[in-house]
């Protein structure tokens, strides 16, 4: 089965081939960093404006670098969400119009369903059941994953995402955009131990995060050195350092619960070595496996949207292809406007 997957969530726009013999065969992603860096973050109307002048020609190039045709496909998957509206319907409606056209399914997959998954695209994939550990830019979440699409939520954050927590720390620090990676740099040249910051939610049961308290504490730190030049590397440090010190202890915590034996971290975060290195060190100690993504599919791509889609069509998904009007509709049907039912 060829599945091909179309990621346009967010600022990247990503397109895979997945065939379901011979793993991906093909994978780009357009970022749109450039666009969005002057202004300090994402900017939705101008993500979506770049996704509908990408996402076809990508399409030619992934068929094209795999030596595909469209009528090679069986099945297309795109993200229907979670992301911004706007730059989801640009994906939606490419992958909805193409599969119509080819007369194929196409299959609706949740973005952070993509990210969980990726790690299996790897030579030696974990197997099910296992904790996850998803971090990127919009969610935090620990799940206890038994099969395809039976997922518990453990624990998530309740306020700041970690990519978030990394973005609005960078922009503190006067580094660019995205911050993870430049925040991970600048970390590296710090000097261990000068500082220490907080770990959230650590101190009381549970597996929520909250790092909202860590990033005022940045905050405060980083203004009360700004004299020093040295100092922002230092803090940078002592940031992740904290980051990564709370996700070890809740990883612990949610693996000692659970009795799973394999751990998954995936999202843009598990792209941070330092990340990888505490939860390493902690998964040997516990003698539990872990597992990460490629590092190319750390952040956003198609590929783990064309994955999830394979998943789910080779189990039997498959998606009526109109866009939901509806020729018979009785009046008695209708709701006041902006009431639920
Ligand atoms: O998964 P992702 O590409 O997009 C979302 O689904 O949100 O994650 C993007 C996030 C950004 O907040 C970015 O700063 C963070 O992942 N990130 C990193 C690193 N690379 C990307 N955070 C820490 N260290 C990194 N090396
Ligand atoms: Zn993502």
């Amino acid at each position: 089965m060829l599945v091909l997957g179309i990621e346009t969530s967010c600022d990247e726009t990503g397109v895979a081939l997945y065939d379901s013999d011979r793993g991906i065969v093909a994978h780009q992603v357009y970022s749109q960093v450039g666009i969005h860096a002057e202004y300090g973050g994402v900017v939705p109307e101008l993500a979506s404006r770049d996704h509908i002048r990408k996402t076809v020609p990508l399409i030619r190039q992934t068929l094209a670098a795999a030596g595909a045709v469209l009528t090679d496909l069986d099945g297309i998957a795109y993200t229907a969400g979670p992301g911004l509206v706007g730059a989801l319907l640009v994906g939606t409606s490419v992958a909805r119009s193409l599969a119509f056209a080819l007369d194929i399914p196409a299959v609706a997959v949740h973005h952070m369903e993509g990210h969980l998954l990726s790690p299996l695209l790897d030579d030696d994939p974990p197997a099910m059941p296992f904790l996850a550990l998803l971090v990127s830019g919009g969610h935090t979440m620990l799940v206890d994953v038994r099969a395809v699409g039976d997922y518990t939520i453990l624990g998530e954050s309740v306020d700041d995402a970690a990519g978030e927590a990394f973005d609005k720390t960078a922009k503190m620090l006067g580094l660019g955009y995205p911050g993870g990676p430049a925040i991970e740099k600048l970390a590296a040249t710090g000097t261990p131990g000068r500082f220490r910051f907080p770990r959230p939610m650590t101190n009381r049961p549970g597996l929520d995060f909250s790092f909202s308290g860590l990033k005022t504490f940045t905050l405060n730190t980083a203004d009360a050195h700004r004299e020093d030049p040295a100092a922002a590397a230092d803090i940078a440090l002592a940031f992740v350092d904290a980051v990564v010190d709370t996700f070890v202890i809740k990883c612990t915590r949610a693996l000692k619960q659970t009795g799973l034996k394999a751990l998954v971290v995936s999202g843009g975060v598990s792209a941070n070595k330092q990340l990888r290195a505490g939860l390493s060190a902690m998964a040997d100690k516990l003698d539990v496996s872990v597992h990460y993504p490629r590092f190319e599919f750390c952040t956003d791509n198609g590929a783990m949207i064309a994955y999830a889609g394979a998943c789910r069509l080779a189990g039997g998904a498959a998606e009526a292809l109109g866009f939901g009007v509806r020729p018979r509709w009785p009046i008695d049907e209708l709701a006041a406007p902006g009431s639920v039912r």
